[in-house]
């Protein structure tokens, strides 16, 4: 089932990320241009991301798996977060942190999975 969530700070008309939180429940997020997408899903009200660094890509609990088919438009994590991906044990060539992906309108409609926690 669809669950539309607005995003409290949504400027971005009608621009949506498609979240599946880690139940497999899809929640439509809508999104400003320039927040990242660990911002846009912990704002949501969507609980899985607990984001415990704030954004500064320490952590790695922003751990999200972006759909076959936008990970070009997205683009590749740089060194520093692939490092911290690959310390955990769900990661794969769709992973990435959220928190270092910063949302414009190209990504409207992304699919994006939450990972399971480590
Ligand atoms: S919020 Fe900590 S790495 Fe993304």
């Amino acid at each position: 089932m669809l669950t539309p969530v607005a995003d409290p700070k949504s400027e971005t008309a009608g621009a949506q990320v498609m979240v599946t939180d880690r139940a497999g429940n899809l929640h439509a997020v809508g999104f400003s241009e320039g927040r990242s997408l660990m911002e846009t899903i912990r704002d949501s009200g969507i609980g899985d991301i607990a984001a415990l660094c704030g954004g500064t890509c320490s952590c790695a609990t922003c751990h999200v798996f972006i759909a076959d088919g936008w990970t070009e438009r997205v683009g590749p994590p740089v060194q520093d977060e692939l490092d911290l991906l690959e310390t955990s044990e769900f990661f794969s060539d769709e992973s990435r942190l959220s928190c270092q992906v910063v949302l414009t309108a190209e990504l409207d409609g992304l699919p994006v999975t939450i990972a399971p926690e480590d």
